[in-house]
């Protein structure tokens, strides 16, 4: 179907299914190429349906093999099977079973939705409708049914057979190479849950009792060899279950829990119950093939599949335009934990990073969608920053308004009352509205509203009446399909920094909540503080209380003075960027004056030299995120339109040069100092020494080169995990000479054999800035390590290059004439990855005329090509609209 076709599924339209399905009986029989799977099903006419409706069930490229009803074969004439749909016109209007047989191939499954093979292993994704490429389904999360699976393969072939829920019996085909299992979940699941695995596989495992004493057994999954790395995931995985025991009262509900990595899939990882299937990429870790944040990530994604448990699985989506329900919370949940087990500041700082970088952006551009959108063409696309992270912010924000104690009632009730069902956003919020006894209709907004709010604030001090004011305003620009934007509720935390620290708040304005929380929800507001015994400067938005821009115009002697002395280490992180940010937005747009740059790198060079000598090793994880510049990607989003890619970088590259300067006396002492001693441990402590020194050295490599070559060399040499090696590297890449030819050519020798490593080694290749890059990569594609086929190969070297500022968006329009080739040619093998390569040109209308023009030429050829998949045209369509 071309996507001009493609019906628009709205939110209004939504209404219950006519039928529903009590139990499913799958019996799948694997084979390479001829995959029998026949499915019992238990229909029940709807209560809340039309009566008498006929019965559709979703299909997607499936061939019908048998069909009965209550055991009969049903006549030709009383059905119609397509591969998109079975359509049975006068089913039985009362409860039936009817059995569908189909058969399936994995093997020629590239798409990687529905039963594929990864590596030989056999491995289903179904989220969020890969279901109905198995059997003919209702396809829709809101039907919820009991599963019994009975798995058979050849037991040479797939001598571990996994799926959901418990398992009840296994035994020999008699007569036969086969075997089988059969596996049952009590917990009714709409079908995106459903997961079989089958394979050789090795695993590790650990016996669990959770806090209200049932005994689980827990295991994770890999191709063989690889056991002694998925150590690091089973131990993320007891901490986190753990956790979500203590702070959020959750226990676990089944005998068994089952992780198992695969070395193809479309996206992170997958939460389907009791049998999570992830990526490799975050299960797989040692100290030689993994770096601390692949560590960091591993412990985080793990937690947040897990904790997907509750709120997605026993508490699932009533429909896909209340994917926030789950995804935003379960964000939530994950970034609380790893905020506990590591440092809960540096965390944050790497959270907001994370947000301003792909949700901002996505919001500025043409594909900005509420957190709840209310229209889709393809859902898969709206797996997105906004919803998961813009969406996890929402939580945040709930949380500081209501506070800790009815946060924690409000959710205890949502886990309480909307327990086995399939909700909605609004009986989410109804729990914290009664919880808390607030009125949250107005906060609701976040979740209709696209668009980053801006805050404009300004503050006056009156000496005499020692009176402090403080000016607040908000702002949401327009975007697609909203030009009219309404005031949100934004959670504004805030602290008046004097001299000596924090001055005490005293007010009594009724937009003050108390504990240094301001409420803005209208358009404007003013606030005067009283007692204010000396002239402060206001320290706002501590912790990121709101996912919104500030604009608040401090000398920078006062903001270095917020860097010295403000209580609130977000805001402390935050006075620097904000220094930095405001001179390279002046000197990176074109033809600007590179004089205040220079005075900006003194004023910081010398803090940051202060603040290294007095406080660097006090918390290295900290200081490493105050050393790294905004990032000249982020610099462009506040420049927001005629943007010159290569003037922001320029002026990036002085200052982190000069900056690089002012420093460079203290790295010698300072890195010796930090250098761990003994084995690689990923503990968050020993991590945050490595990236202090790390960015030390690519400090160093830009502000003396030669120098930094030969640190990189030896670091490179004598390192003991793969943390310092590919710092290593990635600042050689900083440097073009015949020594950065030869490090990366050391690399790829060091680590062959190791995909997951490789690709740290294509994305670094592909990020340098030089216009030989793109030929660099075009013959990296010829590398025997690359494949299409494969999305993490893919994301590394071509997902690389489209986040690679200068390259992507080179002047002669290449770079978006390359990126755009290869997503045409992968979405006859993967929709989904290469819709998601399509989203890198999200940022294109920021740009100044000439680029624009090549990258709407790109986009227009896209769209234009027939037979494109409805993933890749609807995100052309709406980033050309
Ligand atoms: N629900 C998954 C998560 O956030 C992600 C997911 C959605 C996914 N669709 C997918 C994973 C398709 C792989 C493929 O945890
Ligand atoms: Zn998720």
């Amino acid at each position: 179907m071309r996507n001009d076709d493609a019906p628009l599924i709205r939110l209004e339209d939504y209404r219950p299914s006519d039928w529903l399905i009590d139990t499913v009986d799958l019996d799948i029989s694997l084979h390479p190429q001829k995959t029998r799977v026949r499915a019992l099903l238990a229909l029940r006419p709807n209560p809340a349906g039309k009566s008498g409706a006929p019965l559709v069930l979703d299909g997607d490229e499936l061939a019908l093999k048998a069909l009965s009803i209550d055991g009969k074969p049903l006549d030709a004439a009383a059905y119609t099977a397509t591969p998109q749909a079975l359509t049975i016109p006068s089913p039985p209007p009362h409860d039936f079973t009817l059995t569908v047989e189909t058969e399936i191939d994995p093997s020629a499954n590239t798409k990687l939705m529905g039963l594929y093979r990864s590596s030989r292993v056999y491995c289903t994704q179904c989220e969020a409708d890969g279901f109905r490429r198995i059997t003919y389904f209702l396809d829709r999360p809101d039907v919820m049914s009991v599963y019994t699976v009975r798995l058979e393969a050849a037991k040479a072939e797939a001598p571990v057979l996994l799926s959901n829920g418990n398992l009840v019996a296994t035994g020999e085909v008699p007569g036969s190479d086969r075997h089988f299992a059969v596996w049952h979940d009590p917990h009714p699941k709409p079908a995106y849950l459903f997961a079989l695995v089958g394979g050789a596989l090795d695993h590790v495992r650990q016996p669990y009792v959770t806090a209200d004493g049932h005994k689980v057994e827990l295991a994770v999954y890999v191709e063989p060899g690889k056991a002694d790395r998925a150590g690091w995931a089973l131990d993320s995985l007891v901490r986190c279950m753990r956790w979500d025991e203590q702070v959020f009262g959750r226990n676990y509900d089944l005998d068994v829990f089952n992780v198992v990595a695969v070395s193809d899939f479309n996206m992170g990882a997958m939460e389907n119950k009791g049998l999570n299937i992830f990526n490799d990429k975050y299960v797989l870790a040692d100290p030689q093939t993994a770096t601390d944040g692949d560590y960091a990530s591993i412990e985080a994604i793990i937690a947040h599949e897990y904790f997907h448990n509750w709120t997605g699985n026993r508490i699932t989506c009533r429909d896909w335009f209340q994917l926030c329900l789950k995804e935003g919370l379960t964000v939530f949940r994950d970034q609380e934990f790893s905020a506990d087990e590591r440092s809960r500041p540096v965390k944050r700082i790497a959270d907001v990073r994370t947000l301003r970088s792909t949700q901002f952006s996505e919001d500025a551009g043409p594909l900005a969608h509420p957190v709840r959108p209310r229209a889709y063409k393809e859902i898969n696309n709206f797996y997105t920053p906004t919803v998961y992270e813009k969406g996890a912010e929402v939580i945040r924000m709930l949380k500081v308004l209501i506070g800790d104690e009815a946060f924690r009632q409000g959710m205890d009730l949502y886990f309480e009352r909307c327990d086995g069902t399939a909700a909605t956003i609004e009986e989410f919020l109804a729990c914290f509205a009664e919880a808390s006894g607030q009125d949250l209709s107005h906060f609701a907004r976040w979740y209709e509203q696209s668009g980053t709010p801006t805050i404009v604030a300004s503050g006056r001090y009156d000496a005499k009446a020692k009176r402090y004011t403080l000016d607040l305003a908000q702002s949401t620009p327009p975007t697609p399909g909203q030009p009219e934007k309404a005031p949100v509720v934004l959670p504004i935390s805030l602290g008046l920094v004097g001299t000596k620290g924090d001055l005490p708040l005293k007010t009594s304005s009724n937009a003050y909540a108390g504990d240094g929380l301001v409420v803005l929800d209208g358009p404007s507001l003013s606030i005067t503080f009283d007692d204010v015994p000396e002239a402060p400067i206001p320290s706002l938005l501590r912790g990121f209380s709101a996912p919104a821009r500030l604009e608040l115009d401090l000398a920078d002697a006062d903001l270095l003075r917020l860097f010295s002395a403000d209580s609130d280490s977000f805001n402390r992180w935050q006075a620097l960027q904000s220094i930095a940010t405001r001179a390279l937005v002046a000197a990176g747009r074109p033809g600007a004056d590179k004089q205040p740059l220079a005075a900006t790198a003194a004023a910081l060079g010398q803090a940051l030299d202060a603040f290294l000598s007095a406080e660097g090793l006090a918390d290295p994880a900290f200081a490493a995120q105050v050393l790294r510049l905004p990032a000249p990607a982020d610099i462009a989003r506040e420049i927001g339109r005629d943007v010159d890619p290569e003037a922001i970088f320029s002026a990036h590259r002085s200052l982190s040069g000069a900056v690089g300067k002012a420093l460079i006396g203290h790295m010698p002492g300072l890195s010796a100092a930090l250098a761990t001693s003994g084995p690689y441990r990923a503990d968050a402590a020993s991590a945050g020494r490595r990236a202090l020194r790390n960015e030390l050295l690519g400090l160093a490599a830009l502000a003396a080169p030669a120098k930094g070559a030969d640190l990189c060399e030896e670091q490179f040499a004598t390192a003991d995990n793969l943390t310092d090696r590919l710092a290593a590297l990635a600042a050689m890449t900083l440097i073009p000479s015949e020594r950065r030819e030869n490090l990366i050519a050391r690399f790829a020798e060091a680590y062959a054999g190791e995909p997951l490593v490789l690709d740290k080694w294509l994305m670094a290749q592909a990020l340098i800035a030089e216009p030989g890059t793109l030929d660099r990569v075009k013959k990296l594609m010829q590398h025997p390590v690359f494949s299409l086929g494969n999305p993490n190969r893919v994301r590394a070297l071509i997902g690389g290059f489209a986040a690679n500022l200068t390259q992507f968006n080179r002047p002669d329009g290449e770079g978006y004439a390359f990126v755009s080739d290869i997503v045409v040619a992968l979405d006859r093998t993967n929709p989904q990855v290469a819709s998601r390569l399509l989203g890198s040109f999200k940022s294109w209308r920021m740009l100044e005329p000439r680029r624009q023009r090549f990258a709407r030429e790109a986009l227009s050829t896209v769209a234009r090509m027939p037979n494109l998949s409805r993933d890749v045209a609807d995100i052309a369509e709406r980033a050309l609209a």
